[in-house]
């Protein structure tokens, strides 16, 4: 074992970076706009059920490999499947992990960005008495003008490797005691607001209603997707902040909170979103623009409205942030792990993601009608194909060496819930979880 990894501080530390990980873009932007796409409560119903079926079944393998191999992604893999007389190449899965990162985080970062501007936007009162048309407008401005787009990826990246580069367990401690609890308070505010206003009927029945002739394999596929995304379980991220994750702690606690917070704030965020959009007749089909257009509108109407406004562009960042270190972190410990000091290897994923993200801020201007796959342009092809194929995939396979190849007694220690909690996860996962995902991932692809 590594003595000289670096541990969460406490039970509760380890919770909020698992929570601070899966809450984030996700939850906030993710969800309603693409709930919105797809129809609205047949999609949240899927989505619920996978996060039950697979993602929390899945999130527990993922981090139990990384807490009983306690070294980088692809390093614990090998060693357990050394240890189990299994093929070595089990540890191609930590780079297919961190392949799948280098793609999300790529988008990501970009994405993020467009909150660090529509922050200094809102304290600067920009959406004072604009109309929902008008709002909507200067988003679109906004996205067809690169080098803003440039400027506000390059300010999130170099937020986040910043603090990568520094060593994830320490600073994030403090910023997630502090962050969560706000952003729950705040999306609270904003469902109350929405409460009352008369969109929030028609949201509600939307969003709870469902029907169920709309499933589709694709929707479904979508569905379970996203599952993944939100949880951030499939590319081996959780795997290597398990490794980190101190000795008593039960696996299926911690992971089933973090399931009930991510979930809550996905709830929360759609329930505001989606009774602006009714009350103000908008579309709910309208695309990755929706929280960014639906919000300012929103706000504008609250009494302090650019100050919640800014408060809650504000926290997103935070939110974005905590997700997008965790997105850095396995490729980081996977250079770190073939000898790269962490410095440089922070450096090196910097630079090499901010060049992909370039093709994603292009894709909103130059790009836009460049077809590169399957008829999408970049920014559409990396926010797609990575959550919805490649996170399945990979949790797929983990989930197969964590239930069929790594040592039991292994498996068993590091779950921490008792000989039958453990053979009930692993049934779980072997007869439920494993088939599930395949069936669904399948179907989607034909
Ligand atoms: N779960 C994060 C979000 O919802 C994204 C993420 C995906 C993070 C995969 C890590 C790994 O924003």
């Amino acid at each position: 074992m590594n003595e000289t990894l670096e541990r969460w501080g406490t039970r509760r530390a380890f919770i909020l970076a698992v929570t601070g990980a899966a809450v984030g873009l996700g939850n906030i932007w993710r969800f309603p706009y693409i709930t919105g796409e797809n129809g609205g409560a047949v999609f949240l119903l899927l989505y619920v059920a996978f996060v039950l079926l697979l993602g929390l079944p899945m999130m527990m393998a993922e981090i139990l490999v990384g807490r009983a191999g306690r070294r980088s992604p692809m390093q614990s893999i090998g060693h357990l499947a050394a240890q189990a007389g299994a093929s070595r190449h089990w540890r191609w899965l930590g780079l297919f992990g961190a392949f799948t990162v280098f793609c999300i985080l790529s988008f990501y970062s970009v994405v993020s960005g467009w909150s660090i501007e529509f922050l200094v936007a809102s304290i600067n009162g920009d959406f004072v008495g604009r109309s929902a048309a008008e709002i909507g407008a200067g988003f679109d401005a906004f996205l067809a003008d690169p080098r803003r787009l440039t400027f506000n990826h390059t300010l999130f990246l170099v937020m986040t490797i910043l603090v990568v580069a520094a060593g994830v367990t320490k600073g994030l401690e403090k910023l997630n005691n502090l962050l969560m609890p706000m952003l729950y308070a705040l999306l609270l505010v904003l469902a109350g607001y929405a409460a009352t206003t008369e969109g929030f009927g028609p949201a509600l029945s939307w969003l709870f209603l469902p029907d169920v002739s709309a499933v589709t394999p694709l929707v479904m596929l979508q569905a379970m997707g996203h599952a993944f995304f939100t949880l951030a379980v499939g590319a081996c991220a959780l795997m290597a902040y398990g490794a980190y994750m101190p000795d008593h702690q039960s696996l299926p606690r911690a992971a089933a909170a973090v399931a009930v917070l991510d979930v809550a704030v996905a709830l929360l965020a759609g329930i505001a979103i989606f009774s602006v959009v009714f009350a103000q007749g908008m579309d709910p089909g309208e695309g990755p623009g929706l929280m960014f257009v639906t919000l300012p509108v929103a706000f504008a109407e609250l009494p302090g409205g650019p100050l919640w406004l800014s408060l809650f562009f504000l926290l997103l960042l935070l939110a974005t942030w905590t997700s997008s270190i965790n997105l850095a972190e396995p490729m980081v410990a996977t250079l770190q792990g073939w000898g790269l000091s962490r410095g440089l290897a922070s450096a090196a994923v910097g630079i090499s993601v901010w060049g992909l993200g370039m093709l994603s801020v292009l894709s909103f201007s130059t790009l836009a009608e460049t077809r590169v796959l399957f008829g999408m342009n970049p920014f559409e092809l990396v926010s797609t194909i990575p959550p919805e194929i490649f996170l399945p995939l990979g949790g797929l396979l983990i989930a197969v060496f964590a239930a069929w190849v790594m040592p039991e007694q292994e498996a068993l220690r590091a779950l921490d819930a008792g000989p039958n909690g453990f053979r009930f996860w692993r049934a779980l996962l072997r007869w439920v979880s494993i088939p599930l995902t395949l069936v669904v991932l399948g179907a989607g692809l034909i």
